[in-house]
């Protein structure tokens, strides 16, 4: 493929199956189980059709928007993905100078291949969030957030989907493990402690024995930057995440990559929204592929959506410049999407584009 063959996220999809090593594809491509999720989450996509409005008045369009008081250039932020070493050797910091250079935030990853403090030294322009994987010591959990939030992020993800790793099959078959490199945030924190208990592997080894919803409240208390929630499916923890102090939620079901047959993640981001009433940002992340996808998922409810794997086979396919062409395609596809239903501002956007005729 020559550069004039990437005009869609797909492309680079494509180019990212045929060329990259195979424990590195099972990795970034695969799914928990069966890959039901993985699957649903861009079929459920597919399946909504959009109904547009004509002859508006568009002069002022532009897909540009806010977070937490802070611009955008389309609701459209990097999902939080570990060690991007693995797919260039510039790593995270490809990825952040090209969220730099197209106005977007993008969430570091706990297991990020670089240190959170390098990271936003090296790029200072760009709007780092850093996403928190809860530490077995909860007192490291709370290190990781000081130090994030020291270092200059604006806000922290706490992912609450994965208490234990997804059963990936694909991974185990092809022999893939995560190097070292993804330890660089968690180096200085010790190992976890012994822990009396149950005597089941997965619930003795890999559970973290402290988070549960007091101390995630904890978190948020402490943070001086907005916290967000991120797997979220349910409506009633979407309410008790906000009862928590929770700034923000993520509807996300982690790519597909963790519990296997649960909804897509769009099919549950009405219902939280519902739940929740306005005011509170609501962003979804799993399948977001094209821009007419941006525009449902805010038809649906969400103020912004995260972008995951199709960032990881740009970083692959072309590095730092991979990742800001395949960034600003997905800008430019979602105003053209926005163009094209009658929206000017994703303000307009509502559940009326959504059609509700017969399929
Ligand atoms: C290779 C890979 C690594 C990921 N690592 C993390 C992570 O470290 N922390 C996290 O909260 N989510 C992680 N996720 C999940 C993403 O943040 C996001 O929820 C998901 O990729 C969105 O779906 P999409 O890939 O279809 O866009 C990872 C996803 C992939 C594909």
């Amino acid at each position: 493929m020559t550069a004039a063959d990437f005009l869609s996220l797909a492309d680079y999809g494509r180019h990212f199956a045929a060329t990259a090593p195979a424990g590195v594809r099972a990795w970034v491509d695969g799914g928990a189980g069966d890959g039901i999720t993985a699957a649903e989450n861009l079929a459920a996509f597919a399946a909504l059709r959009l109904w547009p409005r004509v002859l508006g008045d568009l002069r002022a369009g532009s897909a540009a928007t806010e977070l937490f008081g802070r611009p955008l250039a389309a609701p459209v932020l990097i999902a939080p993905t570990a060690c991007h070493a693995l797919l260039d050797p510039e790593g995270e910091l490809a990825t952040a100078t090209a969220a730099a250079l197209t106005g977007t935030p993008m969430i570091v990853s706990t297991q990020a291949s670089v240190r959170i403090e390098d990271l936003t030294a090296a790029v200072p322009g760009a709007d780092l969030w850093f996403q928190i994987y809860p530490q077995p010591v909860f007192a490291d959990t709370l290190d990781l957030c000081r130090r994030a939030v020291a270092a200059g992020c604006r806000a922290l993800v706490l992912t609450v989907d994965a208490p234990v790793s997804g059963v990936r099959n694909a991974e185990q078959r092809a022999g893939f493990v995560l190097p070292e490199a993804a330890q660089a945030n968690l180096r200085d924190y010790a190992p976890p402690p012994a822990v009396e208990g149950p005597r089941s592997p997965v619930f003795r080894g890999l559970v973290d024995p402290a988070l549960r919803w007091a101390e995630a409240g904890r978190i948020c208390a402490e943070s001086p930057v907005p916290v967000l929630f991120k797997g979220i499916l349910h409506p009633d923890d979407a309410l008790k995440a906000r009862a928590a102090g929770a700034a923000g939620i993520v509807v996300s079901n982690h790519g597909g990559r963790v519990l296997d047959t649960v909804p897509p993640a769009i099919a549950a981001l009405p219902a939280i929204r519902r739940a929740l009433g306005p005011g509170v940002p609501v962003l979804v992340d799993g399948g977001v592929r094209r821009g007419t996808d941006v525009v449902k998922a805010l038809a649906l409810g969400a103020d912004a959506v995260l972008l995951g794997r199709p960032v990881l086979h740009a970083l692959f396919a072309a590095g730092m410049s991979g990742v800001a062409h395949a960034l600003t395609l997905l800008q430019t596809e979602t105003e053209a999407a926005m163009a094209l239903v009658g929206a000017a501002r994703p303000g307009d956007i509502d559940a009326t584009l959504i059609w509700s005729g017969p399929q």
